[in-house]
């Protein structure tokens, strides 16, 4: 039987998170645009994964046009030790559900700011670039975190979306403590860059762990080792994320605690050599998928 390695992952060498994660993006309103219909509902969500042991949020500026980072804050506070909050910048939000690159330097050092105040921090834990902007020279983008982490005001620097090329001309300029990429059981597309990831000990923040619910919902791929672990669909494949890497941390994100419930639940789940070859045969490597957000 496989165990899925480490429990924790050492994120920028010295944070210890969890590595199953929480993705805070589905605690926002309709087109991920203003703040959830349901206050209430999403503020205990957010205190039950703390509650459940979940140590890094994942959100991003963009999320709710900055509600929810607001929303974590209230949420949260005072944060406890050892809750790493990540938030990201560099997307624009012109309507609801559009998402445009904006890295301009003076942009993202303006996004920092409002986040530190939006999420009452003094220093960001995990300061992604959501997207690297194709208009604006990377250097730039890079050398505009690179500044806000020599100021004080980010700890560590991660990148999202991006190719090892793209990590690897960033380490010129800074150094990468994570990258967050679209990865799951069925969509391999980004498998170099996992394999990248843990040979430099950089963590690999997998989104859309479960295929934006697609993996756990009836007739799942993974509908047969459920059954047989016992087990829901959706655990299996998160189960697979942590056995795959060591370096691996997946954020599914949810608005329901009883799958908040069974996603932290996951973390606990073995696999046999034969169920991880049977889930290996399953992936694919997308190409010409494409993810919006
Ligand atoms: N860096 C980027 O560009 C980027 C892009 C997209 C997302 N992200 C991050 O990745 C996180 C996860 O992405 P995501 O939320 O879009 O996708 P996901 O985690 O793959 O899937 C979330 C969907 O699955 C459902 N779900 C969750 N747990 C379930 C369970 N146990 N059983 C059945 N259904 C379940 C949720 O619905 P319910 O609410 O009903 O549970 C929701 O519809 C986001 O929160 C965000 O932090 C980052």
């Amino acid at each position: 039987m496989a165990q899925p390695g480490r429990t924790t992952f050492p994120l920028g060498g010295d944070l210890s998170v969890h590595r199953l994660g929480f993705g805070a993006l589905r605690l926002t309103g309709p087109g991920y645009w203003g703040p959830p219909e349901d206050r209430e509902a999403a503020i205990s969500t957010a205190r039950l994964a703390v509650d459940l042991g979940v140590s890094f949020i994942d959100t991003a500026d963009s999320y709710g046009l900055g509600s929810n980072e607001e929303l974590l804050a209230e949420a949260l506070r005072p944060y406890p030790d050892g809750l790493v909050i990540a938030t990201k910048a560099g997307q624009c939000r012109p309507r609801p559900d559009q998402w445009v690159p904006c890295g301009r330097p003076e942009y993202l050092r303006q996004q920092a700011e409002l986040s530190l105040r939006r999420l009452r921090l003094d220093r960001i834990d995990l300061f992604q670039l959501h997207r690297i902007d194709p208009k604006v020279p990377a250097a730039e983008q890079f050398g505009a975190l690179g500044e806000l982490q020599d100021e004080g005001k980010i700890r560590h620097i991660g990148l999202s979306k991006v190719t090892v090329r793209e990590v690897e001309a960033a380490r010129e300029h800074i150094t990468v403590a994570s990258v967050q990429n679209v990865y799951n059981l069925t969509d391999r597309r980004n498998d170099e860059v996992v394999e990248y990831c843990e040979k430099h000990e950089i963590a690999f923040i997998a989104w859309l762990p479960i295929a934006r619910g697609a993996l756990a919902a009836g007739g799942s791929p993974v509908a047969d080792i459920a059954t047989e672990l016992e087990v829901s669909a959706g655990q299996v494949a998160l189960a697979w994320l942590l056995h795959r890497s060591p370096a691996v941390i997946p954020i599914p994100g949810t608005s329901s605690p009883a799958h908040l419930r069974e996603n932290v639940a996951a973390s606990g789940i073995a696999l046999s050599d034969g169920q991880l070859a049977r889930l290996n045969a399953l992936g694919r490597t997308h190409d010409d998928a494409t993810v919006p957000v």
